[in-house]
């Protein structure tokens, strides 16, 4: 039985996935950079968490092919393009996806594998309403000294006021909402777990890249 979210989001994803990879390149930035910026160790597990297309995953498996990258959504839509794509790259047996919610997945249950040396979340925030359980969820699945990168939209504070107004008029459309708090529940985080974090406001503000990093 699929939640309201879920349906949500299969609704907005419906059509939208065909044409997700050429359009989003416009504009969800610094995924690239993420991708870069997660050097797992040999053999590192690495979770994407709202994996979309699998776009991300299979540029990772290009950039580290023995690690070893698992992949959740909640969308059905979106996942049944994340299948054909992984198949058509030959990379379906390689990267497992589940359908999931941030929120309570058990990667154990899913996967067999309870922690993940990296933990990645890109432009996936902004789409769960209970984005800061999903932080806290994924933080409880990090192996001892693992990261957790994230890059979203961030708060446009540099950005001229009428940008940034129009650009979350837009976003919400797509209910899209930049997490303006997430510093502060990044730093509450890396406090409790005596995790070390890292922010970076990219492009005046347009997105916010961040690395938390277990002890
Ligand atoms: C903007 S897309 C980004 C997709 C991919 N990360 C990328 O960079 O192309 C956000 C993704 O998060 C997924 N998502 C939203 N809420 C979710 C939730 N509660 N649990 C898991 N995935 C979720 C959506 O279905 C969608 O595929």
């Amino acid at each position: 039985m699929q939640s309201e979210l879920a349906r949500q989001l299969d609704r907005t994803y419906r059509f939208q996935r065909h044409l997700y990879d050429v359009t989003r390149k416009y504009y969800l930035l610094g995924r690239d950079q993420v991708i870069d910026d997660l050097a797992p160790p040999p053999g590192g597990r690495v979770l994407e968490i709202g994996c979309g297309t699998a776009r991300n995953l299979i540029r990772a498996f290009r950039r580290y092919p023995d690690a070893r990258l698992f992949g959740i959504d909640l969308s059905r839509e979106m996942l049944a393009t994340a299948r054909r794509k992984l198949a058509g790259a030959g990379l379906a047996p390689r990267i497992p996806l589940a359908e999931a919610d941030a929120t309570s997945f058990d990667p154990k249950a899913l996967f067999g594998e309870a922690l993940f040396e990296r933990i990645f979340f890109a432009y996936s925030l902004s789409m769960i309403p209970p984005w800061e359980a999903a932080l806290a969820h994924a933080v409880t699945h990090l192996a001892p000294g693992g990261a957790l990168h994230i890059v979203d939209f961030g708060t446009g504070a540099s950005l001229p006021r009428v940008a940034n107004r129009g650009l979350r008029a837009w976003l919400a459309k797509f209910h899209v909402t930049p997490r303006d708090d997430l510093e502060a529940a990044l730093t509450r985080f890396a406090a409790g777990h005596g995790a070390a974090l890292s922010v970076r406001d990219l492009w005046h503000g347009y997105a916010v890249k961040a690395v938390l990093t277990r002890a």
